[in-house]
């Protein structure tokens, strides 16, 4: 017998980002941060979950292809998952998989990305945040959503921030076990459904510096961050979260562009120094803000993660379609500049 879930889970998008660590092993932040979620229909991950007893060790398909389960990430999202398993009986099929048994079995994975995942947005979030969601679901976790973000959190830290739609906040938390660093909805889907999201893919290549390795660098060498950590997150959360509450976007659109250009100078206080955006990213920056300058009032909110694509957030459907025809303006697909397409969130656009 094989008896097999499948789930899907969308990525997420920081508005106040998440860098640096206080715990590398259990993934534990230096600071608060805020995402949200994309519509499920774009830029997701589906994973199928599938056990049985002819299974004679843990595999994983990765669109497709083998991958290793070497990494400690992936043995600790399933080594806490496994632990927690509970009878399963399917009486249909004439199965009954009891606690002890869970020890013994073994699982076969199969992760599919609907966008490509050169693309470079393919964050680790979406993967992680369906991994731990479905294998939860094949073992049947009694937890809550909360519990199943601090696993999923281990994985890949803004994995936890995924189990939510709409607007999601991660705790850092204080416990040095890192019991209570987990995710929380801040407001669901429906609460801000005007705001329509572009992806302008600025470059598909692989990022030279992952967010793992960049954010320990950034840790180590830069006296900025600590300012940023202490001082200035803190106080984003809450105007974040007021601005969220009343859909004042002016305040959302001014919290979220400086978050990012906080955590890009924070790379550049990196020793050596990181370089996430590039020209086309900067000049990106430079349209929105002469655009929204000249409106008098923000239209439209940018925000850039660990690469140099540009997550564009704009109030309704009307400037939306007025940032697509000025993007296309100003940067044609396959013209001189290295933009190349854009991701759209929003299927009516
Ligand atoms: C810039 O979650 O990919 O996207 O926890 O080491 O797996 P690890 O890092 P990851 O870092 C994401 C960083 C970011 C900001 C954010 O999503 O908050």
């Amino acid at each position: 017998w094989v008896l097999m879930v499948t789930a899907q889970t969308p990525t997420n998008i920081a508005v106040i980002k998440y860098w640096g660590k206080r715990d590398e092993k259990l993934i534990l932040p230096i600071n608060d941060s805020i995402s949200v979620t994309l519509d499920p229909s774009h830029l997701c991950t589906t994973t199928s979950v599938a056990v049985s007893p002819d299974f004679t060790h843990d595999r994983m398909w990765l669109n497709g292809k083998e991958i290793s389960l070497s990494g400690g990430r992936f043995q600790n999202c399933l080594r806490e998952i496994r632990s927690r398993a509970s009878e399963v009986e399917d009486d249909e099929k004439g199965i009954k998989i009891t606690k002890k048994d869970w020890e013994k079995l073994h699982v076969h994975i199969a992760s599919y990305n609907n966008f490509p995942t050169a693309a470079g947005l393919a964050s680790s979030a979406a993967g992680f945040a369906c991994l731990v969601f479905s294998l939860a679901k094949l073992m049947n976790l009694k937890e809550d959503q909360s519990k199943l973000s601090a696993i999923a959190r281990q994985g890949s830290g803004s994995a936890c921030r995924s189990l939510y739609g709409g607007f999601v906040k991660w705790i850092m938390g204080k416990e040095e076990n890192g019991s209570d660093s987990m995710a929380v909805q801040l407001a669901d889907e429906n609460h801000w459904d005007d705001l329509v999201i572009i992806i302008a893919v600025v470059s598909s290549r692989q990022k030279e510096t992952s967010s793992t390795s960049g954010m320990l660098e950034t840790v180590e060498t830069s006296m900025l961050i600590q300012h940023r950590a202490k001082e200035v997150v803190p106080k984003r959360i809450i105007q974040m979260e007021e601005a969220i509450k009343n859909r004042d976007f002016p305040s959302f659109a001014h919290l979220a562009c400086a978050d990012s250009n906080q955590f890009h100078a924070v790379c550049l206080d990196t020793t050596p120094p990181i370089f996430y955006m590039n020209d086309t990213s900067h000049r990106i920056i430079s349209c929105v803000e002469k655009w929204n300058r000249s409106e008098g009032t923000p239209q439209v909110a940018y925000t850039f993660d660990a690469g140099p694509n540009a997550v564009l957030i704009s109030h309704n459907r009307k400037t939306a379609a007025h940032l697509l025809q000025r993007l296309l303006f100003y940067f044609p697909p396959n013209s001189d500049t290295d933009l190349n397409s854009y991701v759209i969130g929003d299927k009516t656009i």
